[in-house]
């Protein structure tokens, strides 16, 4: 267990000196999880009920080794417990200094599959379940939406249409939860310029609104890989914190660095380590052993 943290703050000792911007690092003493079914949902593409009211089966989320309210003792809760600290000290106001739409949180990486959709679960997860404050998960990965599957929902409007339709009311399009502090805006009705729209002016103006009208609670991002596609820049140009999961053993040094240099004028950008390893069983099926040593990266603003 102990070796995975090592290896974690290796890691993360190996990107400070590689000169990867990480001033002040605090590496999170976390035991390895796992993950005993990573993905519990339905399939995407089944409309959402009427009602905008959705219920999620927190036994399951326990059981896949996610935050859960009907487990606050898990490990994966005590992860939490302490990466989310930072971020909501920010997005309230309580930081070092004011950030500018401190309360919208986009999750990204460098590349796809680095535990994006995860780590924003989880976050908001416990945001939800334990502080006073309220969340809003939004799937913003448009084209590898996974939100609503890993949390067994069914998928409907959401995010795209907002975009797409600006006269449609976001009240109207958000879920809300048998977590009574979690309200989600999934991705929305499939789209083929998807990610292009998330760069839209449209786009933009929903962000502002966003942070406008629902200034009292934080919003989480899952979000596309910054180096894919240039979209995700933009979306990540109006955020106030950006959390960037790095895959240890994966993702190389000079991916972190460039992703982080797309991000360079976010007032806060924390760096995830996220230690995932895959363990392939056979042909037909694979089964994954997770063990998650978790290392934090972060950047404070300048006071
Ligand atoms: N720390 C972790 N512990 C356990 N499982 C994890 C962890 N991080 C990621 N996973 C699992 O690894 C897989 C990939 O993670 P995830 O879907 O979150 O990545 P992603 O960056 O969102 O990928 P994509 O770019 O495809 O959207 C998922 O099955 C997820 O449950
Ligand atoms: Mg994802």
């Amino acid at each position: 267990m102990s070796s995975l943290i090592e290896q974690a703050a290796q890691r993360l000792e190996q990107l400070r000196q590689a000169g990867v911007d990480m001033p002040a690092t605090q590496t999170l003493a976390t035991p390895s999880i796992t993950a005993k079914n990573p993905d519990i949902g339905t399939p995407e593409g089944q409309p959402a009920p009427l009602s905008r009211r959705v219920e999620i089966d927190l036994d399951a989320l326990a059981t896949a080794g996610i935050v859960s309210p009907n487990a606050p003792r898990s490990e994966i809760a005590d992860q939490f417990r302490v990466i989310k600290r930072p971020l909501i000290q920010n997005a309230m106001g309580k930081g070092a200094s004011i950030i500018v739409n401190g309360n919208l949180i986009m999750i990204t990486s460098a590349l796809p599959g680095e535990g994006k959709s995860f780590n924003a679960i989880n976050l908001a997860l416990s945001i939800a379940t334990e502080l006073d404050n309220t969340v809003m998960l939004v799937d913003a990965d448009v084209a590898r939406p996974s939100v609503m599957r890993v949390l067994g929902l069914p998928s409907g409007p959401g995010l795209l249409d907002l975009v797409l339709d600006e006269s449609k009311d976001m009240s109207s399009m958000l879920l809300k939860t048998n977590i009574e502090k979690l309200t989600i805006l999934p991705s929305g009705t499939p789209h083929a310029r998807a990610t292009e729209l998330l760069a839209s002016d449209a786009m933009i103006r929903l962000l502002d609104d966003m942070a406008k009208r629902y200034a009292d609670r934080i919003i989480v991002f899952d979000s596309p890989p910054l180096l894919l596609t240039t979209e995700a820049r933009v979306l990540a140009s109006h955020m106030g914190q950006i959390v960037v999961v790095v895959q240890a053993e994966r993702t190389l040094q000079s991916e972190v660095r460039q992703a982080l240099a797309t991000i360079e004028a976010c007032p806060v950008k924390l760096m995830l380590l996220n230690q995932a390893k895959a363990v392939f069983m056979g042909q037909y099926g694979y089964g994954r052993g997770y063990g998650q040593g978790y290392g934090y990266g972060h950047e404070q603003p300048q006071a």
